[in-house]
C-alpha cells in the first residue's frame, strides 16, 4: 500500500479454476463501489492448466499501475503459493485453499497474516467442484469489505449465460464462501475503502477499449486475423459496428486483413486493423504500399513477448523497431503508443484521424499488459471527439491524385465519382499517378510523403513533461511502462531525491526538439522498457544528442515502482 486507502489483492491459481473470473468480479464490485481500479493479469498460453495470476489494485485515489507485489493473496494451489511465497513479508495477508486442497504451506513468516480456508472442499461438499473460485470471492468479500450485493450482481450477469443450474451452484458456493469468511478471526487491517459518490466512469479493458475507440472514431471497415493479445479487439468491434452500419471481416491471415483494409480504405471508408507483433511483420510490405499509394489505413499492434511466436501472453515492448522502421525502401509511418486504458480509446481515435488527415498508415502501440488490464476511466461522450475525414477532391477541373499542393496532401477521389478515376500504385508515379521512373519524380514525391507528416511533432501533444526545473535525474519511457514510472517519480520526489519524467505518445516521427529541451534539465536520463536491445534508448541515441541510461527487462513481466525507484538509486 503506498496511497491512502490503496489495497493490492492478488488472486493466483491454475488456468481454467477461475482465477479471471474471480478478479474481473472484484475489480468491477470495486469500480462500481466509485473507486479507482487497475488490474493486471498473467496467463499462460494454454487454454487450462498453467500458473495464471489477476492483480487487482483498488484506491479511493487515481492508481497507475499495478502496484509493486500484493498486500493480500488468494493462493487456490500449491503451484500459486510456491510462487508467490517469497513475496509473503510482514504485513501481508494470505488466504488458501486448506484443509482440502493440494497443498500445505511451510511455517508462516513472522508479521504474515494467514487464514486457511477450506475452499475445495466446501465446493466438493456443494456438489461443484468447479465453484471454488466463487468460494473464495465470498471468502474474500467477507475479510477485505468488497461489496457484496455488487459481486452477487456481476456473477449472475456472467454466470446465467451458462443456464440455471450453473447460476445456481455458484450463488450458493458465494453464499458458503461468506459463510466460512464470517468464522475465520479477522486479525489484520486491510480491507477495500467504503464505497464513495459513483462517479460517471467506466470499466474497460484495453483491448476493450481500442473497440470503443475504433467505434467513436468513426470507423466504417474492419479486417482482422485472430491473434492473441489482440483478439479482443476484434471482438468488441464485431458486436458494435455493424449498429452503426460498419462492416467487420474475419480474413484468412494478416496479409489478407491488411489487404481488405487498403481496399476498403481506397474505397473511401474509414478502415482498420489490429495484430500482434508477427502479424505486423506480415503486412509490413502491404504497409509499404500504403505509404506509397498514400492510403489511410490504421493498424493497432498489441505488442507480446517475442521474437516468433515467443511468449503469446505476456507482456513485452519489443515492436518499436518493426513499428516505425519495419518496411523495405524508405517508408515512414506515424507510431502511436498508449499509456494506459483510457489512451487506448482516446488515441485510437487520435490515430484514425491521423490516418485520414495525412493518407499514410498509422501504427497504435499497445502491449499485452494494457490488452487485458482493466481500469476506471472517464465514461467517454462521443460528443468530447472531434473526427477528421480524408481530404476529399472537389470535382473542378482536371484530377490529379497526387497534386503537389502546399501541406503536400492531395485531395482523393472515391472510386466512381465522374473525373475521378485514377490508380493507386506501388509503382512510382507522377502526380495522375502514372508510373514515372524520373530521378526528380521519386525525389520529389519521397519529399511529399515525408513532409506531410513532419509537421505533426508542432501539432500533436507528442510528450508530457512530468515536473519542473532542474533534475538529478530524468527518466523517458513509453507504453504502460509511464504509469509505473509516474508513481516511482513521485516516490522519489517524496525522499527528497529532484526527478522528472518525460513520456512520449508519438514515437515517430519524433519529437526531438522535446528530448533535447527535457534532457537538458537534467543531469541524468534512464529508459526503462521492456525489451532487450533498449528500443527506445536506440532512437534517441540515433536522433538526439542524448545519451542515456538503457534500463531494460524482459522476463514477460512489466516493471514495479520500486524497481524504478531502486534502479534511480543505484544510476544516482
Ligand atoms: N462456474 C462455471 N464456469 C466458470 C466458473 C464457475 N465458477 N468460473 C469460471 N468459469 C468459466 C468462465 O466463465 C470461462 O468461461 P467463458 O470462456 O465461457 O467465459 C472459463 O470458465 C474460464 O474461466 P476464467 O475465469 O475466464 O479463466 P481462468 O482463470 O480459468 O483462466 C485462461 C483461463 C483465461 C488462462 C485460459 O482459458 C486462456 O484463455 N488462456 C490463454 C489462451 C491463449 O490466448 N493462448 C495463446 C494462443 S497463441
Amino acid at each position: 500500500m503506498s496511497k491512502a486507502n490503496d489495497l493490492i489483492i492478488r488472486v493466483a491459481g491454475e488456468g481454467g479454476e477461475g482465477v479471471v473470473s474471480t478478479g474481473d468480479f472484484i475489480a468491477a464490485a470495486c469500480a462500481r463501489a466509485g473507486l479507482e481500479v487497475y488490474t493486471f493479469k498473467t496467463f499462460p498460453a494454454e487454454i487450462k492448466g498453467g500458473y495464471c495470476m489477476y492483480q487487482i489494485r483498488v484506491s479511493s485515489e487515481r492508481v497507475y499501475n499495478q502496484g509493486d507485489t500484493f498486500d493480500v493473496f488468494c493462493a487456490f494451489n500449491g503451484e500459486a503459493y510456491e510462487l508467490n511465497k517469497h513475496l509473503l513479508t510482514p504485513g501481508t495477508t494470505i488466504v488458501y485453499d486448506y484443509p482440502g486442497g493440494d497443498f500445505e504451506p511451510d511455517a508462516i513468516p513472522e508479521g504474515v497474516t494467514a487464514y486457511p480456508v477450506p475452499m475445495s472442499q466446501a465446493a466438493k461438499d456443494l456438489g461443484s467442484y468447479r465453484s471454488k473460485n466463487m468460494v473464495a470471492m465470498g471468502v474474500l468479500s467477507v475479510l477485505f469489505n468488497i461489496n457484496e450485493e455488487t459481486l452477487r450482481q456481476v456473477l449472475t450477469n456472467k454466470f446465467k449465460k451458462k443456464g440455471d443450474e450453473v447460476l445456481d451452484f455458484n450463488l450458493k458456493a458465494f453464499e458458503k464462501g461468506k459463510e466460512l469468511g464470517a468464522g475465520v478471526k479477522k486479525v489484520d487491517t486491510w480491507r477495500v475503502a467504503d464505497a464513495v459518490e459513483p462517479k460517471d466512469v467506466i470499466i474497460i479493458s484495453g483491448n476493450d477499449a481500442v473497440g470503443m475507440g475504433a467505434v467513436l472514431g468513426g470507423l466504417e471497415f474492419f479486417s482482422a486475423y485472430p491473434i492473441t493479445p489482440a483478439t479482443e479487439i476484434a471482438k468488441f468491434v464485431a458486436t458494435h459496428i455493424p449498429k452503426f452500419g460498419g462492416t467487420l471481416v474475419q480474413a484468412e491471415d494478416e496479409i489478407a486483413s491488411i489487404g481488405q483494409v487498403l481496399g476498403a480504405s481506397y474505397a473511401g471508408k474509414k478502415s482498420m486493423t489490429s495484430t500482434s507483433g508477427p502479424g505486423l511483420a506480415l503486412m509490413s510490405e502491404m504497409l509499404g504500399m500504403a505509404f506509397m499509394g498514400e492510403i489511410p489505413a490504421l493498424v493497432v499492434d498489441v505488442q507480446r513477448g517475442g521474437p516468433s511466436t515467443g511468449l503469446p501472453t505476456k507482456h513485452e515492448q519489443s515492436d518499436l523497431f518493426l513499428a516505425i522502421h519495419g518496411a523495405h525502401g524508405d517508408a515512414p509511418r506515424v507510431v502511436l503508443s498508449v499509456e494506459d486504458v483510457k489512451d487506448c480509446v482516446d488515441m485510437t481515435v487520435d490515430a484514425l484521424n491521423f490516418a485520414e488527415q495525412f493518407q499514410c498508415p498509422v501504427i497504435l502501440l499497445s502491449d499485452g499488459s494494457l490488452a487485458f488490464s482493466t481500469q476506471t476511466i472517464p465514461a467517454p461522450k462521443p460528443e468530447n471527439y472531434t473526427l477528421v475525414n480524408r481530404k476529399r477532391w472537389d470535382g473542378q477541373g482536371k484530377y490529379f491524385r497526387y497534386a503537389m499542393t502546399d501541406d503536400m496532401i492531395s485531395p482523393m477521389a472515391d472510386p466512381g465519382t465522374p473525373g475521378g478515376e485514377h490508380i493507386a500504385t506501388g509503382l512510382e508515379h507522377n502526380a495522375s499517378g502514372a508510373p514515372s521512373w524520373v530521378p526528380a519524380n521519386h525525389e520529389a514525391m519521397q519529399g511529399k510523403r515525408f513532409g506531410k507528416i513532419a509537421g505533426l511533432v508542432d501539432t500533436y501533444k507528442p510528450v508530457e513533461v512530468d515536473g519542473e526545473g532542474e533534475a538529478e535525474i530524468g527518466i523517458i519511457t513509453w507504453g504502460s511502462t509511464i504509469g509505473v514510472v509516474r508513481e516511482a517519480v513521485e516516490r522519489l520526489r517524496a525522499e527528497g531525491i529532484k526527478a522528472k519524467g518525460f513520456y512520449p505518445k508519438l514515437m515517430w516521427p519524433m519529437p526531438v526538439a522535446q528530448y533535447e529541451a527535457f534532457a537538458a534539465t537534467c543531469k541524468k536520463i534512464l529508459v526503462p522498457e521492456v525489451n532487450y536491445q533498449g528500443q527506445l534508448s536506440h532512437f534517441i541515441r540515433a536522433e538526439t544528442s542524448i545519451r542515456p541510461i538503457p534500463y531494460t527487462i524482459c522476463g514477460g513481466l512489466p516493471f514495479n515502482p520500486s524497481m524504478i525507484v531502486n534502479k534511480v538509486k543505484e544510476v544516482l
